[in-house]
Order: C-alpha cells, then sequence, then structure tokens
C-alpha cells in the first residue's frame, strides 16, 4: 500500500474543503482530495493507507453522512492512519475525537486532529453572524494555524486538537448532552417556500445526499438530509430554509477567498 496522503471530506458551504485543500497540499503536494460523496471517496479507502478526513462540526458531533461513510465501511479503515480535521463556526470540544473514536472502533490509528475556526454556515440563524472583514480575518487565522500543524507535522509532531478526555467532556456537557438527536438521523426538516421556488433544479444538482428532486417546477426534499446548508447557500431564490424560518446569509467560502 501506497504511503502517501489522500484526503476525503464534506464540505456544505466550502470551509472544509478550503481547509483540508490547503492542509493536505502542504503535507504532501500531489495528494488528491475528494469529497466524500462521490464514487473515489471508496477507493481512496481501499487504495491509501494515510487519510486526512475533514467535515463540519454539528452540534459538536460528526455529521451523518461522515459517521455514515465511517462505519458503513468499517472493514476498510483497519490499519489506516488517518488525521481528523474538524471545522467549527464557534467551538465544539471534541470535533475531531467525534470521528475519531469511531475510526479506532473500526482499527484505525488516529494521527492526531486540527480544529478550525471557520465563519459560520448556518444560513437561516442570526447567531454568530460576523462583518465580511470579520469573516476574512477567521479565514487568515486558519490559514496560519494550519500551516503551523503542517510544519509541526513536517516535525514529527502531530497536532491532538479535540482528543482525548478533557475535550470529550467539554463536547459533551457543552453541547452533545443536550442536542444529540439533532444529528442521530439523516433531517426531514428541511423547507420549501414554494412561493419563491421556481424548480430551476440548482439545489437538486449539488446536495451531496441526493435529498432534493424537482416535481412540477418544485423542490422536493425526501427527508434524507445531512444538514450541511450547501442547497440553502446557493439556491438562487432563497427559497430554502433548515434551522430557522428565512435566509438570513448565503455564506460561501469563495465569495471571501480570490
Ligand atoms: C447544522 C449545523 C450545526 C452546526 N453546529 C456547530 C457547532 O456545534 N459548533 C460550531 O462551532 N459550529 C457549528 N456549525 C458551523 C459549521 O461547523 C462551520 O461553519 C463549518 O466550518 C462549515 O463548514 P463547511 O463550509 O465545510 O460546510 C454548524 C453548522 C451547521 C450547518
Ligand atoms: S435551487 Fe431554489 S429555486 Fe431552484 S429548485 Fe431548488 S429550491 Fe427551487
Ligand atoms: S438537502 Fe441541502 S442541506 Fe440537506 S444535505 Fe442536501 S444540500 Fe445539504
Amino acid at each position: 500500500m501506497e504511503q502517501k496522503y489522500y484526503a476525503i471530506y464534506l464540505s456544505g458551504t466550502g470551509n472544509t474543503k478550503f481547509c483540508v485543500s490547503k492542509f493536505v497540499k502542504l503535507l504532501d503536494e500531489n495528494a488528491p482530495i475528494v469529497a466524500i460523496e462521490e464514487e473515489a471517496a471508496l477507493s481512496a479507502l481501499k487504495n491509501y493507507g494515510y487519510i486526512v478526513l475533514g467535515y463540519p462540526v454539528q452540534y459538536s458531533s460528526v455529521p451523518k453522512m461522515v459517521r455514515d461513510f465511517i462505519t458503513r465501511n468499517a472493514a476498510l479503515w483497519k490499519g489506516k492512519k488517518v488525521f481528523c480535521l474538524a471545522t467549527m463556526g464557534a467551538f465544539s470540544g471534541d470535533g475531531a475525537g467525534c470521528s475519531a473514536r469511531l475510526l479506532k472502533k473500526c482499527g484505525a490509528f488516529v494521527l492526531g486532529g486540527l480544529h478550525l475556526k471557520m465563519p459560520d454556515s448556518v444560513c437561516d440563524s442570526k447567531l454568530l453572524k460576523k462583518s465580511e472583514e470579520e469573516k476574512i480575518q477567521i479565514i487568515r487565522r486558519a490559514e496560519e494555524k494550519i500551516e503551523q500543524a503542517a510544519r509541526n507535522i513536517k516535525g514529527g509532531k502531530y497536532p491532538h486538537d479535540g482528543l482525548g478526555f478533557f475535550p470529550h467532556l467539554i463536547g459533551f456537557f457543552g453541547q452533545r448532552l443536550w442536542f444529540y438527536g439533532k444529528t442521530r438521523s439523516y433531517s426531514d426538516k428541511l423547507k420549501i417556500d414554494k412561493a419563491r421556488c421556481v424548480g430551476c433544479g440548482v439545489c437538486a444538482g449539488l446536495c451531496p445526499m441526493k435529498n432534493l428532486t424537482v416535481e412540477n417546477q418544485i423542490a422536493v426534499p425526501q427527508g434524507k438530509c445531512t444538514m450541511c446548508y450547501r442547497c440553502i447557500s446557493h439556491c438562487p431564490q432563497q427559497a430554502i430554509t433548515l434551522v430557522g424560518k428565512e435566509v438570513v446569509e448565503q455564506y460561501r467560502l469563495e465569495n471571501f477567498i480570490s
């Protein structure tokens, strides 16, 4: 088996894709990077020994789609060396630790963990909203942290953000105890505003879960949403909501990088 990195990520609004790409390229400039919903993610898991697994934290947990990807392919993780990278809007405690524990149960060896604070992706909530300048600063700080982590790894020292007993306690009591139900299953709470939707199909084409179809010129969710916010942040009509009742700001990382 080749000893080189392969990165697999879930990203709704672009933060995790950006962070994983920057991180893994600093470790191995030829490292392939694949979205978890692509078929290549499975072959990556089969053929590569070193995996960087990236995802956005949701309620201090791992998104359901990522958890399923780990457990559905449990046998393939055996013996892999995995680095867990978790992006978040504010706080997670053990965002990286959540997947690390699952991966260890599957027989993987966890090399380390990295927590990166990035702009908040919840487009239909006013909570954690920041100005454009603040967002740019947050992204810059994340980039610096990634660069530092890559330097340390090259020097043989892996960061261990979110791993260990205390982060586990903080993640559990800080959020998971109260919100675990939110990520236990796929969500059927995605709402389409029929008065706004024009049936363009943008959402259906983007969803990593194939949770949306267009029927009679209206988007219809199928109840298997992994809450990534990709469709919500891209809908040209601002017709989709999940946690809140209306779109406050369609955050997308691509609007903040050159
Ligand atoms: C449903 C949901 C729940 C979230 N929960 C948390 C959380 O518990 N803590 C946190 O710091 N950020 C939370 N966030 C923010 C995202 O983790 C963060 O913005 C992430 O960088 C988005 O990455 P992406 O652009 O790759 O999807 C949540 C976002 C969503 C959509
Ligand atoms: S992207 Fe928006 S307008 Fe287009 S089909 Fe989906 S919900 Fe409707
Ligand atoms: S329906 Fe939207 S928020 Fe849910 S998984 Fe699909 S793209 Fe993500």
